[in-house]
């Protein structure tokens, strides 16, 4: 598409918005006209002229999207430089000194990766539904997509219901301890992905998949029937609820890192000896011992006598504090 010089800038954003530009190819310079490579007729309702021409290929490294945005040099060490990716929807920090560039970040994000078709804003995780506030700052309009781990197909919308990609190694580990015949319960289990990662990679009797969030469920009942995953059960309800409805589980998988403390009680109640949990929990790096024997000590306390298989650091949640993993096994209840 040709477009005279004045107006290049303008244009090149209204065709990255609208997906119309080709940004594997370069945008080349003629005389005053500056010529795009386009992706489809559509952009004739631009206006400009349309015509085939030679462009040459463009290689882009995955770190360059810092050298793409425009904003002021004092500025530019507070440019994040890690986001997270779910599909083909990039969510990123942005720092308060940035905001008034964030249309530009989210558009140098989508040049510089080309897989992405929306950048969101993250404003943070709110509420016991764990969602996290996003805005779209390119792309969009809405942030359903499609995210792939391990061979497992998860229809998410980021902005309605918790995902984190960052879980898949845990994920899969989990999945690869289960037995043939397992009764498995997933107590907060979101959209799906432990539980069909478990379908998926191992082959359980029954996988039940327990979330509050309607739109979680909702979703979840979307991917059982993706993968094909029919021994995933979705029920919407409080876990702590739901649970004395289910037969005695194998395996209970409590990952809501705030407060699955709180429910550790019901879970054992409904595990059988030699079963495990799987709980996730944020905690303060340098007190993840302590934390461990007080979760022993309240199941003891109610009656459970449980052993720490397995203690792990995941990830960081915030400059001092982790999310932990700790695999819990019944030895017995009394
Ligand atoms: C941290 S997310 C984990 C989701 C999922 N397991 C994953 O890995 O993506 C916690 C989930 O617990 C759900 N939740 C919160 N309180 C709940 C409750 N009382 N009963 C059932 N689900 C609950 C939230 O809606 C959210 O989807």
């Amino acid at each position: 598409m040709k477009v005279p010089k004045g107006k290049g800038e303008q244009v090149r954003k209204k065709l990255l918005e609208g997906d119309l530009l080709d940004i594997s190819l370069k945008v080349r310079r003629e005389g005053d006209l500056i010529l795009f490579p386009v992706t489809s007729e559509a952009a004739a309702s631009f206006g400009y002229q349309l015509e085939e021409g030679e462009f040459e290929e463009r290689e882009l490294a995955e770190t360059d999207y810092k050298d793409l945005v425009e904003v002021p040099d004092d500025l530019r060490p507070l440019l994040p430089t890690s986001f997270d990716v779910v599909g083909d929807v990039a969510i990123i920090k942005i720092p308060d000194e940035l905001l008034p560039y964030k249309g530009r970040i989210g558009l140098a994000l989508r040049e510089a990766f080309p897989r992405l078709t929306t950048v969101a804003m993250d404003k943070g995780v709110k509420g016991e539904l764990r969602v996290r506030d996003l805005e779209v700052i390119a792309g969009g309009p809405g942030t359903e997509t499609m995210h792939t781990e391990f061979g497992v197909k998860l229809l998410v919308d980021p902005a309605k219901t918790y995902f984190n990609p960052r879980l898949s190694n845990e994920r899969f580990r989990v999945a690869k301890l289960v037995q043939q015949g397992e009764v498995v319960i997933d107590m907060f289990a979101g959209v799906g992905p432990f539980s069909i990662m478990i379908a998926m990679h191992a082959s359980p009797e029954a996988v039940y998949a327990i979330d509050l969030n309607q739109d979680a469920v909702e979703y979840l009942r979307l991917n059982v029937y993706l993968n094909r995953a029919l021994s995933v059960r979705p029920i919407q309800g409080d876990a702590r609820e739901e649970i004395g409805e289910l037969p005695q589980a194998d395996r209970i998988i409590m990952n809501l890192p705030h407060s699955a403390r709180e429910f550790l009680g019901d879970a054992l109640a409904h595990l059988r000896p030699g079963g495990t949990v799987h709980l996730y929990q944020i905690c303060e790096r340098g007190e993840v011992e302590s934390l461990a024997k007080d979760i022993l000590g309240d199941a003891d306390k109610a009656g459970f006598r449980v052993s720490l298989a397995r203690l792990e650091e995941l990830k960081t949640y915030s400059p001092s504090m982790s999310v932990y993993a700790l695999d819990l096994l019944l030895l017995e209840r009394r």
